[in-house]
């Protein structure tokens, strides 16, 4: 490994946050990560690994897709400017433009972050509806930011940094009664939900709740907003998970994948006129901004992804999630340790479930400060590195493991994956 990287390595620790590279080192993450070998991360002892996270969702392209590079460094070797002091990108416009033929929306607001395009959102359900009141489903996971912290799940993610923005309360995910009273709420300007919540579990919603969902929101009053940060970009097998509900959402937020795994980037998408309802005056045209937002080398590379995106490779999401799913059902479900596999496309959840056994909790792994949290699902992601798998739980549901790998990742690894799994869940189901 090149000795500058391995510095940077170490230099992170001292400077960047020294727990989360000794929560590394606790579980056994395989973090001094050299370079990219055909898809794999290859450490700087020579061991690949399939990254079945996409790096947290971005990835979904695969490490370094050569299309999104090649499309960067055509970019770069042309002379166009990187940004555009009018802020008219002709990037961003080309970049609203094939985002409008894929999902229909008109309207594009482009930022860095998936945070800050669900920031957007919000500010525009605010401002289009003249409304106070957002409302969210319990378990909610939408970035780090205030606008996004307001709505999350209550926890550590949450808890300290209150006071919270005002008027956000959160729906029972499912509940039908409370969704009911919310519906019937004059001052609700939006509800924002996750097609499917990924951090609580891998849950999808019932098709009865997105159904009412839909018919009690519209363009002229409470709009719906779906944020589609890890389920957009053909994750699920469609290119938004809600472009197959009852209705079209009137916002949704995209970031992850669209950068093609190289740029950050992000999207909120809306309708021309609930847009212009909130920035449709000259005055106040710009009054939501943000500086990188739209940046060509972003937009380039979110270019060369929606070219990649195609209906074709849509449709192999699809496949190759049937295939993961069956492979999990034959190699993993049969476990006792697991209590349920969910989720969509290439995005599932295995629900694990471990028996009251000192084994299976932190204190006895010697974290004590985790003891409140259940241990199976750490103690799998440690088993799986060893076997050359890069896998994570679930923020607000440590006891479930996500599986949401490339769009690339070989039918053969997937089969592997399943296996692997399997074998780490009868090896930790004979500790007792
Ligand atoms: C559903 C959802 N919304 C928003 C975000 C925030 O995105 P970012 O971390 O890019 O700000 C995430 C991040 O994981 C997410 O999963």
């Amino acid at each position: 490994m090149d000795a500058q990287l391995r510095q940077g390595f170490l230099e992170f620790r001292a400077f960047v946050n020294p727990l989360v590279a000794l929560r590394a080192q606790l579980v056994g993450e395989p973090y001094l990560l050299d370079q990219v070998v055909d898809g794999r991360l290859v450490d700087a002892e020579g061991m690949a690994y399939t990254d079945l996270l996409s790096g947290w969702g971005t990835q979904a392209f695969g490490h370094r897709s050569p299309a999104v590079e090649a499309a960067l460094i055509a970019y770069l070797q042309g002379a166009s400017p990187s940004i555009y002091p009018s802020g008219i990108s002709p990037f961003a416009g080309l970049l609203a433009a094939r985002l409008e033929q894929r999902c229909g929306y008109d309207a594009a607001f482009f930022a860095s972050g998936g945070s800050e395009a669900v920031e957007a959102a919000l500010k525009l359900a605010r401002g289009a509806t003249g409304k106070p009141r957002i409302a969210c489903i319990k378990g909610a996971y939408h970035g780090c930011t205030f606008g996004s912290v307001a709505m999350m799940q209550a926890g550590p993610y949450r808890d300290i940094f209150g006071p919270h923005l005002p008027q956000v309360d959160a729906l029972p995910a499912g509940d039908m009664d409370a969704l009911e009273r919310a519906l019937a709420d004059p001052q609700l300007a939006a509800i924002v939900i996750e097609p499917i919540q990924v951090e609580a579990g891998v849950r999808v919603p019932d098709p009865a709740y997105l159904e009412r969902l839909c018919g009690g929101t519209g363009p002229d009053g409470i709009l719906l907003i779906a944020d589609e940060i890890q389920t957009g970009m053909g994750r699920t097998g469609h290119f938004l998970d809600s472009g197959a509900w009852p209705r079209q959402p009137d916002a949704v937020t995209l970031g992850k994948a669209l950068g093609g795994g190289a740029m950050p980037l992000s999207a909120m998408l809306t309708r021309r006129p609930i847009f212009d309802r909130v920035y449709g005056q000259l005055a106040l045209a710009e009054v939501h901004a943000s500086t990188f937002g739209g940046n060509s080398l972003a937009c380039v590379a979110g270019l060369a992804a929606l070219e990649l995106l195609d209906d074709a490779m849509i449709d192999e999401v699809a496949r190759k999630g049937h295939l993961l799913r069956a492979a999990l059902d034959e190699h993993v479900a049969p476990s006792p340790l697991v209590g349920a596999i969910r989720g969509k496309g290439l995005l599932l959840g295995i629900a694990l479930q471990a028996p009251d056994h000192p084994c299976y909790q932190f204190d006895y792994l010697g974290a004590p400060e985790l003891a409140a949290q259940p241990a199976i699902g750490m103690m799998l992601v440690h088993r799986l590195y060893k076997a050359g798998f890069i896998a994570q739980i679930c923020g607000h549901a440590w006891q479930v493991l996500r599986l949401q790998p490339p769009y690339t990742t070989p039918d053969a690894e997937l089969a592997a994956c399943a296996r692997a799994i399997g074998e780490a869940l009868d090896y930790l189901w004979d500790l007792q």
